[in-house]
């Protein structure tokens, strides 16, 4: 999809802001705010694969974008004192292309494979024996004469991250030994988030400020970023140089976004549910035709914060508004919608509880 200015958005980020994003991201597990579950656990395999002078076992990292899976294995191979060599799975064209980056690896590197549920069947069968026995097969040449060679390579550590692990082939999924999960960050961790970056950008941010960027991030340290550095240019040319409440709460309404931090898509996501299909359920592929989005970006950025934050259900039959969403667009619930919330509750625990592994 396109960027068209849009805050939440996690493709297409520009070249300036690569070289922030760059500038921002922590180089070690200290400095890593949040994520707990996730960290403590790799501290432990960090040290132990140290003190073996082995590889790290294959990890893999799933949840929504933005919320620093990338950074992690940076991290982590910065941890290791060993190189890191990153790809995109859908740039993978060809099986000789992972062949030649596995066969360039050196002992214990960390490659990082981004997206691994787009890898393709060749490529992802390359792996399977380049995971387990740190050997692969390539066939040389063509026709009648064409051999198939099995080549040894050095131990490495795969690291794969992908923002739905439900769509990794189950031989895939099990060569994982690490499996994370990734969660949206709380409204103190993105605090300290956006007191770390504006430290680093060189921009005073006071506490009402602070406090209130972090309420409107989604969770989601990527957003924080972007929205920190939206309200130093409005700080920079409107203001003292300095973000304070006013300019920050000027910066977030010009974004559109509002103070749950919600930004065009997710109310239009809302007000199509409520609009047209009297709260819910309706399914994801109509709610997507209808936006005119593709069903993955509703998916993946704009759901799990509007489940998280309370607004949607997901249940087997569709997707659901809950009171609360209609309060937020100051619309008043009706009745019945509550007494249908309620009966598909169960329906919403349970799909929601592992929707992905
Ligand atoms: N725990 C964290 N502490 C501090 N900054 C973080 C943390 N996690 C992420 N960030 C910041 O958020 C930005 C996005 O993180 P990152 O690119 O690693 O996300 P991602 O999960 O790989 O996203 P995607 O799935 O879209 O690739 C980075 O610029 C990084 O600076
Ligand atoms: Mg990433």
């Amino acid at each position: 999809m396109d960027n068209d200015g849009r805050i939440i958005s996690a493709s297409n980020i520009n070249i300036e802001e690569a070289i922030v994003d760059t500038s921002l991201r922590p180089k070690h597990l200290s400095e890593y705010i949040g994520q707990k579950n996730v960290t403590e656990n790799l501290k432990v395999f960090i040290e132990a694969a140290q003190k073996r002078g082995e590889p790290l076992d294959h990890v893999l990292f799933y949840g929504p974008p933005g919320l620093g899976k990338t950074t992690l294995a940076g991290i982590i191979a910065n941890e290791l004192d060993v190189d890191l060599r990153i790809i995109s799975a859908p740039a993978i064209e060809r099986s000789g292309d992972l062949a030649a980056i596995l066969t360039n690896l050196k002992q214990n590197d960390v490659l990082f494979i981004d997206e691994i549920h787009r890898l393709n069947r060749t490529a992802e069968e390359i792996l399977y024996s380049a995971m387990e026995d740190f050997e692969i097969d390539m066939i040389i040449g063509k026709g009648p004469s064409a051999k198939s060679i099995r080549l040894d390579i050095d131990k490495f550590t795969l690291i794969g991250a992908t923002t739905r692990a439900g769509n990794l082939s189950a031989p895939l999924r099990d060569r994982f030994g690490i499996v994370s999960k990734f969660e949206l960050y709380t409204q103190d961790e993105l605090s300290e988030i956006i007191r770390r970056s504006a430290h680093l950008l060189g921009i005073g941010i006071d506490a009402q400020s602070l406090n209130e960027l972090a309420g409107r991030s989604r969770g989601t340290p990527r957003v924080a970023n972007r929205l920190l550095k939206r309200v130093r240019d409005f700080a920079q040319v409107r203001g003292e140089g300095v973000i304070d409440l006013k300019i920050t709460n000027e910066t977030l309404s010009s974004l559109s976004i509002d103070e749950m931090g919600l930004e065009g898509l997710d109310r239009e996501i809302l007000r199509l549910i409520i609009d047209h299909f009297g709260g819910g359920p309706v399914g994801i592929d109509t709610i997507a035709a209808a936006i005119g989005e593709e069903r993955v970006t509703i998916e993946d950025m704009y759901e799990p914060f509007l489940i998280q934050a309370g607004f949607l259900h997901r249940t087997k039959q569709g997707r659901i508004v809950t009171s609360k969403a209609y309060t937020h667009l100051g619309l008043a619930p009706p009745a019945t919608a509550v007494s249908i919330q309620l009966s598909l509750l169960d329906d919403a625990l349970a799909v929601e509880d592992d929707p992905e592994i």
